[in-house]
């Protein structure tokens, strides 16, 4: 078969994510009964991160040796992109070694780039535009609460139109589900993604529009890694766009909110949301490593 690459959502269409989904539902209750098939023996991960990650590296490292596979981490510091050596010299070393290749960047460039140089299937472990690593494990976690029928759901996003945002967008298109988005002016999400896959999404002016009988609420930090020098300037803009009890309570009754993570807690999350009933953040977060595990079957088994 040939090799496939996970730059975007896009990559996969509908039946292949929802296939993934199923099969990091498997993993977990796979995993929680010891009896999962190490599948990638003698398989090897390479991992870049040129910005920094908690669950993203947590997760790839732990899925690659729940497989009986190996995971190897590379900052940019320690690595010799920090003295020059280019992405597509990297992808060409790196792919004549590795299995799979995984890269977190500021520039998408770069991971198309990685991909076009690289003889073995790549992860976008997140860049400027899009983490779609995260929208498998949100797919996971709606999927797991409230069933696979997404064409019936509405969500909403609250916040900066971001990396995350824009994966949300291209997951509404594959999976057919409603998404409602609410961004202060100058923060719209990017332009292409929206034109080109935006056909199921509504752009509110007013947070509470969005969140008006959504069955998930969602929002992520208001700067993003690499926007931190617009800190104060956003803490402004992005005041009424908080999720707090107040917002939430637009929301149905047995409504769910997932955040990305980490949070900036008293910023874009009050919490109270946090910390409330309506919070599933923390299956989310631990379904990282088993939609992570999912996604490396998926690429490895098409190689
Ligand atoms: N959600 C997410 O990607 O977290 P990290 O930045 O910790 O990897
Ligand atoms: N939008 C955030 C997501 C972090 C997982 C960022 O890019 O920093």
């Amino acid at each position: 078969m040939a090799k496939r690459h996970f730059k975007t959502l896009i990559d996969i269409n509908t039946q292949e994510f929802k296939r993934i989904i199923k099969k990091a539902i498997d993993y977990k209750s796979q995993d929680r009964a010891n009896t999962v098939i190490k599948s990638c023996n003698n398989k090897t991960l390479a991992m870049i991160f040129k910005k920094n990650s908690t669950r993203t590296r947590v997760s790839f490292e732990t899925a690659m040796y729940k497989l009986g596979g190996h995971a190897i981490f590379l900052s940019e510091d320690s690595s010799q992109l920090k003295r020059g050596e280019n992405i597509s010299d990297t992808a060409k070393v790196l792919s004549g070694m590795v299995d799979l290749i995984m890269m977190r960047t500021n520039s998408h460039d770069e991971i198309k780039s990685l991909a076009e140089n690289s003889s073995v299937p790549i992860i976008n472990g997140l860049c400027n535009l899009f983490h779609p690593c995260q929208l498998l494990a949100d797919m996971q976690t709606i999927a797991e609460i409230k069933g696979d029928n997404f064409n019936d759901m509405t969500v909403a996003w609250i916040g900066d139109g971001n990396n995350m945002c824009n994966s949300y967008i291209n997951a509404s298109k594959l999976l057919n589900f409603k998404l409602k988005i609410s961004v202060p002016n100058g923060y719209e999400p990017d332009k292409y993604t929206l034109d080109k896959f935006g056909e199921n999404v509504e752009l509110c002016e007013i947070p509470g529009s969005a969140v008006d009988g959504a069955d998930v609420v969602t929002t992520d930090v208001w700067a993003s890694m690499g926007d931190e020098h617009e800190n104060d300037e956003r803490k402004k803009v992005f005041k009424s766009f908080q999720v707090n009890m107040n917002l939430m309570s637009k929301a149905k009754k047995e409504a769910i909110f997932l955040h990305c993570l980490p949070a900036h807690r008293g910023e874009e999350i009050d919490d109270a949301i946090m910390d409330s009933q309506y919070s599933v953040v923390w299956q989310q977060a631990h379904n990282r490593l088993y939609s992570s595990m999912a996604l490396i079957d998926f690429l490895l088994s098409s190689d």
